[in-house]
């Protein structure tokens, strides 16, 4: 209900003034799970040319699995598409909204190198971005998540700046539910959110071999709207023994996710990811995050 007026109170940073960019979408919970539709809604709305390319059914926990398309003999998850209806496919009448029948990284490979410039003269993404998840990836869930799996890959095998979004509020939900539940749509609208920010940043959008890992809290009573969430620069994994972290919040040493997580309050946790192992980016990676999200970051209190 209050979303339409959300719209308005927070417009995308200046995507329709920059035309929009080429973005490629992935997750690892299916094409069909809600999520990643109003995420997609969101962008569109922001002005972004965006084609959504997913598993045909929840791969959640594939990691970095790329495995060729095989045809399919039953329907698609949530029966969102017919049954025998070979190894990849879209919506009919919304063509921008791809299946394929594998693995995430399968699904970000086919939406890279085929299906995306199919929309685009040819063209490649200028951005890959992937969720928002079904449920947090923090620490440890990192290196086994599929949304991470193929942000990373988008970013270290192909050069292509990436996003991985994930949001605590699980319970899975088809394409189709209606009414939209809230938590599809202000994550949705935090996700878009962020991205405009990383695209208003102007070129490149992040450091080479970077990735970011954003989670957001659980959508509650308290945090239900977008304006109500706080973006916080963190950490991966702890950084006890780790060189110092780039200078934030007077102090040398981020949060980290888990702590951000954690905290009492509608926080939003940003890591910089170093795709090469999945863990926390050095300092100097951290520091070109900060001056590009600059005034969106708040500190934890
Ligand atoms: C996908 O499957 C995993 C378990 O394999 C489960 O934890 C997760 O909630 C499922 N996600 C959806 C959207 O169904
Ligand atoms: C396909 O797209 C149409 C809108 O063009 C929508 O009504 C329908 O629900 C979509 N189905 C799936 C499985 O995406």
């Amino acid at each position: 209900m209050h979303i339409h007026r959300l719209l308005f109170l927070l417009p995308p940073i200046s995507a329709h003034a920059l035309g929009g960019i080429r973005i490629i979408q992935s997750n690892d919970d299916g094409w069909a799970e809600l999520y990643v539709r109003s995420f997609h809604d969101a962008l569109v709305a922001s002005g972004h040319d965006v084609v959504l390319s997913a598993p045909a059914e929840n791969k959640s926990g594939s990691s970095s699995l790329d495995v060729e398309p095989h045809p399919r003999a039953t329907s698609c998850q949530y029966s969102s598409c017919p049954p025998a209806s070979g190894p990849i496919g879209c919506n009919a009448t919304s063509p921008r909204l791809n299946w394929v029948n594998s693995f995430p990284v399968t699904a970000m490979r086919y939406g890279i190198e085929t299906i995306g410039p199919q929309f685009w003269n040819g063209a490649a993404p200028d951005l890959a971005v992937s969720g928002p998840n079904v449920g947090s990836n923090l620490f440890l869930q990192v290196p086994f998540s599929g949304t991470v799996g193929t942000a990373v890959y988008a970013v270290g095998q192909k050069g292509i700046p990436a996003i991985a979004f994930s949001g605590a509020s699980h319970g899975t939900l088809s394409w189709n539910t209606t009414p939209v539940p809230e938590r599809s749509l202000v994550y949705a609208e935090l996700a878009a959110r962020l991205t405009d920010a990383v695209v208003a940043s102007g070129k490149p959008y992040l450091p080479p071999n970077v990735w970011l890992n954003v989670n957001f809290p659980e959508a509650s009573d308290e945090c239900n709207s977008a304006a109500n969430f706080k973006w916080v620069l963190s950490r991966i994994n702890p950084g006890i023994f780790s060189p110092a972290d780039v200078q934030q919040c007077g102090g040398t040493r981020l949060p980290t996710e888990t702590d951000v997580a954690n905290g009492d309050g509608c926080y939003v946790s940003v890591s910089v990811g170093d795709a090469r192992d999945k863990s926390t980016a050095p300092a100097a990676e951290q520091a070109v995050v900060l001056k590009k999200l600059g005034s969106l970051l708040s500190c934890l209190p």
